[in-house]
């Protein structure tokens, strides 16, 4: 930067730092990571024991409120999200009047905004209880929300789950239901999904997290933060990758699957084309959550009987990019969503819903971010700026100018 251009000059020294690449905007108890070596945590525990172990909301409470729950404290904490699991029927009408290939993700993000004005008591959060009571409120309607949003795409009639079902399982059938048909929750699939999940949960002070920390540092309410949270995840440099992924994969099968004309298009800078699923902002050696998740790809598509020729040309440009000095020199490795789509399409889910399914799991982590923010009772965000603008000029009326 050119100091003769920074004018407006402020009482002290301002970090310029685009991107917050180096940046700590707050002090965090709930994940580890460290990039350099791969290493994953949530509340101190191995992301690998997590998704090899626990399920879903056992995770959920781990990231939220510390620990692993008990049995009866599980118990309690899903019998209260059951009991949220409704939105108010004027809902639906929000919901009918998007057009039907409106991108699921800004109907989420609109839906999740809109529950504030249904439940007035989720904003004005100030005690444990009163957030309490939010988080099991949204962990009870999210799901409900992703459903529909899916349903609606397919024009299936919009429904609500089984208080019979475990979180997961529950989610699958509000999705998948069809009328007068009975759903059967496949099991391998119900495990995949859990872990999907769980490796999505949380990844400390990524743009999404880092969105919702800061909306909700304004004391807005919970949905409104987590909505903000949605659009930030939308986008394909973040949780939209999932998406442009397959997208990406597609393409290239339809041209013939040449994966290493792919790669000198990803190394060639005039080309704004970048491989999606490579290249992470921390993880540096390599991607723990995708080393999971290649495995599970394999697992689910074997136990499925699917065989996708798509998993063939990420295995491929997998290999390429480990071997190619490009990617080598940038630390360029498959991050989560670089075989997460994959599994999620074994599953019957559309393209558009991945980053949908992203922000499932994604939920209980920006919630524990939230609360902790209100609980350290963190000030407002509020980053500054080097104005580089016009010095003062004349103002010139309509007329001369
Ligand atoms: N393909 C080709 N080149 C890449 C890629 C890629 N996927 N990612 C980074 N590079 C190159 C850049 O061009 C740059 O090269 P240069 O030094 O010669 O200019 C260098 O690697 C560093 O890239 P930056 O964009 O500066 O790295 P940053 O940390 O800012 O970005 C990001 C990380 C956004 C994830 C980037 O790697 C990317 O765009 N990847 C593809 C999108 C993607 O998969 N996003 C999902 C992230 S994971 C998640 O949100 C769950």
């Amino acid at each position: 930067i050119d100091v003769k251009t920074l004018r407006g000059a402020t009482n002290g020294v301002i970090t310029i730092d685009p991107g917050y690449k180096n940046t700590g905007a707050c002090t965090s108890g709930i994940t580890f990571l460290d990039g350099e070596k791969g290493i994953l945590r949530y509340r101190g525990y191995a992301i690998e024991d997590l998704a090899e172990k626990a399920d879903f909301l056992e995770v959920a409470y781990a990231l939220i409120f510390g620990n692993l729950p008990t049995e009866e404290q599980l118990a309690k904490f899903h019998e209260d999200i059951k009991e949220n699991a409704i939105v108010d029927e004027e809902v639906k009408k929000i919901l009918e009047a998007f057009p039907k290939n409106a991108h699921p993700m800004g109907v989420l993000s609109s839906l999740t905004s809109a529950l504030t004005a249904f439940n007035p008591s989720s904003v004005n959060v100030d005690s444990e209880e009163e957030m309490y009571n939010a988080i099991v409120k949204i962990m009870g309607k999210f799901p409900v929300l992703v459903a529909w949003t899916m349903r609606k795409k397919k024009g299936f009639p919009l429904n609500y789950g089984s208080k019979k079902l475990g979180y997961v399982e529950n989610v699958l059938q509000m999705m998948f239901e069809k009328p007068h048909e009975d759903y059967e929750i496949n099991p391998i699939v119900k495990d995949a999904l859990d872990k999907l999940l769980i490796l999505h949960a949380d990844h400390e002070q990524n743009c999404s997290t880092s969105t919702v920390r800061i909306v909700g540092s304004s004391h807005a309410g919970l949905f409104a933060s987590l909505s903000a949270g949605i659009s930030a995840l939308w986008g394909p440099l973040h949780g939209g990758a999932n998406q442009a992924v397959l997208e990406m994969l597609e393409a290239i099968k339809e041209d013939g699957g040449d994966t290493k004309k792919y790669m000198a298009k990803a190394k060639d800078k005039s080309d704004p084309f970048r491989l999606m699923g490579f290249g992470h902002r921390v993880y540096k050696n390599f991607d723990p959550r995708a080393r999971i998740i290649k495995k599970a790809a394999d697992e689910v598509l074997g136990d499925l009987g699917v065989e996708d020729p798509i998993l063939d040309i990420a295995k491929g440009l997998e290999k390429e990019a480990l071997e190619d000095q490009y990617f080598v020199d940038r630390k360029l490795y498959p991050n989560v969503d670089f075989y997460s789509g994959i599994i999620y399409r074994a599953m019957g889910i559309p393209i558009e819903m991945f980053t949908v399914m992203f922000a499932l799991g994604r939920l209980p982590g920006w919630i524990a971010q939230w609360r902790e923010m209100r609980l350290n009772k963190e000030p407002i965000g509020r980053p500054r700026q080097i104005y580089t603008g016009e010095n003062l000029r004349d103002f010139k009326n309509i007329s001369d100018r």
